[in-house]
């Protein structure tokens, strides 16, 4: 029994949980999801998954991300990555709905298969629903030689190490690394991004474990937030773009841990009846990073001010004016939009991590919950 504990403790290598390992594990993940496949100057990628299949990818009429939880949440961003970059109509699909529809499936489309651990059941049918119709299947997983690996026609590993924390955390930011990474390569291959571009996100990448680390490094003040906020009953998270999936993603992670009811929304839906419940006792935490849609979100914050709801909000380094505007701050470093998921999402997963510590709640494995879900 004692070897027992010891093993376990090693195991997480000086960290009360691990979850908490994982999430700082996230700038070594990141560096190991890319490894021989962004060369040092960040000039060029290459997955062999997509080199080998290359027509498959160039000629799809369509992409269908099918996944479960969290791994349908990275879909979700994958949507905005290729329809934005590679101009591919993307349909986004929990498996367990896909699999039980008659869903219309055409032998030029690509489905792609999110999926952790590679053994989630509903994601299992759904790939063999869509190769039952003739569609080319590509897997994102991270469990090497795991059911869904097998199951595919081709894919890319996210190569982040094993994940033990029921909560995903350093394979969601995985999963998005590798989306990024292939709508990079396919953008490319289609001669739809100017070089420009293309090296800002790759040097983007490469730059990201830095970033990461700057986002960390600031967890005592990240805890100081969640300890005030840890009283709430309900939550709000809000983003626009490929924020609103990171919103759901960050709402996800604080529902799971902690059991405090929580919502990711579109920032500009609200109106449309989650304002509703916006009062002194529902806080908000809004990510407004810089990009295209800044503005938008600082109506949004305006909105929830009024209602006299307390604000948390996500911005990029140096901005003033949300920081002002909000009661709480956390900052992350400058990045290409496309990538912003990947660091405003860390602040998220620490946010959820104390407030679940906080009300002692078992974050390794938490009530109800199983890390996959081999049965429908
Ligand atoms: C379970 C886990 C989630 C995970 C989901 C999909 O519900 O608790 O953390 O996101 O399954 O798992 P997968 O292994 O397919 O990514």
């Amino acid at each position: 029994r004692k070897l027992e504990m010891n093993i376990s403790e090693l195991e997480k290598g000086g960290y009360p949980h691990f979850m908490l390992k994982e999430i700082f594990e996230q700038p070594r993940t990141i560096t190991d999801c890319i490894r021989g496949r962004i060369n040092v100057k960040g000039t060029n990628v290459v997955l062999s998954g997509i080199l080998d299949n290359k027509e498959r990818f160039l000629n799809a009429r369509r992409i269908i991300f099918v996944a479960c939880g969290t791994s349908w949440h990275a879909g979700l961003i994958g949507e905005y990555l290729f329809e934005d970059l590679c101009g591919i109509e993307v349909k986004v699909e929990y498996a367990s709905e896909f699999r039980y529809r008659n869903p219309v499936i055409h032998s030029d489309d690509v489905v792609i298969a999110i999926s952790q651990s590679g053994e989630t059941a509903d994601t299992l049918a759904a790939i063999e629903l869509a190769k039952s119709k003739g569609a080319f299947v590509y897997g994102i997983c991270n469990v090497v030689g795991s059911s869904i690996a097998r199951a595919t026609h081709s894919g890319t590993y996210i190569h982040v190490g094993p994940e033990i924390g029921v909560a995903s955390t350093k394979a969601f930011t995985g999963q998005v690394t590798v989306l990024v990474m292939m709508a990079m390569m396919l953008a490319k291959m289609k001669g739809l991004i100017d070089e420009e571009k293309y090296r800002e996100v790759l040097r983007g990448l490469i730059a990201m474990p830095d970033n990461i680390k700057e986002v960390l490094d600031q967890h005592e003040h990240i805890q100081s937030v969640a300890s005030i906020f840890t009283y709430a009953r309900n939550f709000l998270y809000l983003g626009r773009g490929c924020n609103y999936p990171t919103a759901m993603e960050g709402a996800l992670k604080l529902k799971e841990i902690s059991y405090i009811h929580a919502e990711g929304c579109p920032a500009a839906e609200m109106k449309h009846g989650t304002i509703a419940l916006i009062d002194q006792e529902m806080p908000t935490i809004v990510i407004a990073t810089n990009g295209s849609v800044y503005e938008k979100t600082i109506s949004n914050i305006q909105e929830i001010k009024a209602r006299g709801g307390k604000v948390i909000v996500v911005v990029t380094e140096g901005d003033c004016i949300v920081a002002e505007m909000a009661d709480y701050c956390i900052w992350i470093p400058k990045t290409a939009e496309c990538i912003t998921p990947l660091l405003s999402s860390i602040p998220l997963q620490l946010f959820a991590y104390y407030i679940a510590v906080n009300k002692g709640r078992n974050v390794d494995q938490p009530r109800n919950l199983a890390k996959s879900v081999t049965v429908e």
